[in-house]
């Protein structure tokens, strides 16, 4: 074989390959890259009863039956971008000016100023999530995370080689975080703190004044918080949402949220990191979340363009009714599941979700969460998230957002799984 007039044979034969086997092994990155859902889910038994519908109340999907939708104009706005044919180029990797310009229009307080230059655009608040871990922890150090949590925190920081190290949330006391074990666990390697408000999988909604406690931790200890706000201002009834960075002048933050679900397209993957930095201590971190925001390019081109109409022309009533649909759908929950003998229910205050525990004593059959799940959906046909996929055992993690006719149906269900197994 020659190659411009050069025998291949020739040099290979006088640089004698090292390696006379294929083989070839994942990355360690790619191995050390777990989801704990998936974990947990692939070794689940998941065969529904197929004699009954399946109803799954375990996908954190709004869109998923169809009840949820965005509003028209929010569509109309993509397809007027779409036909511009100027939205379809390469953009700026942090994001196109005018998407960044439109959320600090939107977002920027006078407690909490934002400027263009603290928007970063990403491509849904996974991959904001995945920027901001990599441009604040290095392989060795520590992150603070909490328990029960969206266990995505946990796969971005083992796949960076970094230690999860994880503060536990209280039931008895709607989630609020033990801070005392949260201090316990801070040392020189602690890179930052993550916290999750409104909370996927609890539904809970931090008072100002707990917000207030997390902040005089992260400032004592001169630790950046990461705050996962994709729930922002999803609270039911009198509860208020308090955006963490309104609440100090002095802790830095990077907040993390996007379109997913206020707006209901978790498939459009959109999201955004803020950066609020008023004593300017984080400049080498905005310069890491500008060269992590290279690898890929940049998010979506047509969406970023599309943000400036989507984020600041749709109506306030749009997301009042989607709160309201949740409101409804949360208490609905709440009653069907507090009547049964072996379930307690901790009240959620927002976002979509409900964590149920279960007295396991009380069950003659069924050892833990993960079984129950198994037992539910062999039984019943109804799908939910075993609260091991949380670092939560013992729980069930349950998504209100079918339609009210679905969660009955799956509740009545629940009920009569209940009848079965308890003592
Ligand atoms: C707490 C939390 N953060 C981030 C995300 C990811 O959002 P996105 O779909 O925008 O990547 C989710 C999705 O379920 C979530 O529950």
């Amino acid at each position: 074989m020659t190659l411009n007039n050069i025998d291949i044979n020739e040099i290979i034969k006088t640089n004698s390959p090292s390696r006379t086997k294929w083989f070839v092994p994942g990355s360690i990155v790619s191995k050390r890259t777990i989801n704990p859902i998936r974990e947990v889910v692939c070794n689940m038994k998941t065969s529904p009863n197929p004699d009954k519908e399946q109803i799954s109340l375990a996908l954190g999907d709004p869109t998923a039956f169809g009840n949820f939708k965005i509003p028209e104009s929010c569509n109309e706005a993509v397809i007027k971008q779409l036909k511009s044919y100027k939205a379809n180029g390469y953009i700026n990797a942090v994001g196109c000016d005018e998407a960044r310009l439109a959320l600090v229009q939107k977002f920027s307080t006078k407690e909490a100023p934002l400027a263009t230059k603290d928007v970063f655009l990403a491509s849904g608040a996974s991959d904001a999530l995945n920027i901001a871990i990599g441009a604040l922890c290095d392989e060795g150090q520590n992150i603070l995370l909490p328990r029960p949590g969206f266990s995505l925190y946990t796969t971005l920081s083992k796949s960076k080689g970094i230690e999860c190290r994880y503060y536990d949330l209280l039931p008895n006391r709607n989630w609020e975080i033990d801070l005392k074990q949260l201090i316990s666990l801070i040392d020189d390697k602690t890179a930052c703190i993550l916290i999750n408000n409104p909370s996927n999988p609890c539904g809970s909604n931090f008072s100002s004044q707990h917000l207030e406690s997390i902040l005089a931790v992260a400032e004592a200890y001169k630790l950046v918080i990461i705050t996962d706000e994709i729930y922002e201002d999803m609270v039911f009834g009198d509860t208020k949402f308090y955006p963490l960075a309104s609440l100090t002048k002095v802790v830095p933050i990077l907040k993390i949220s996007g379109l997913a679900k206020r707006f209901l397209v978790p498939g459009w993957r959109v999201g955004w990191i803020f950066v609020y930095d008023q004593n300017e201590i984080l400049s080498e971190i905005r310069k890491s979340l500008f060269s992590l925001s290279n690898m890929i390019l940049g998010a979506n081109s047509l969406l970023q363009y599309s943000l400036p109409d989507i984020i600041l022309n749709t109506p306030e009533e749009f997301f009042q009714e989607t709160n309201k649909k949740l409101e409804f759908n949360a208490k609905l929950s709440v009653e069907a599941l507090s009547s049964i003998p072996g379930l307690h229910v901790i009240i959620p205050q927002g976002a979509m979700y409900v964590m149920v525990g279960i007295n396991i004593d009380e069950l003659k059959d069924i050892k833990n969460d993960v079984e129950f799940s198994e037992k539910l959906l062999q039984e019943e046909s109804v799908m939910v998230l075993p609260g091991e996929c949380f670092h939560y055992p013992n729980y069930v993690r349950i998504v209100f957002t079918s339609p009210p006719e679905k969660l009955r149906e799956a509740y009545d269900r629940i009920k009569e799984f209940f009848v079965r197994h308890h003592v």
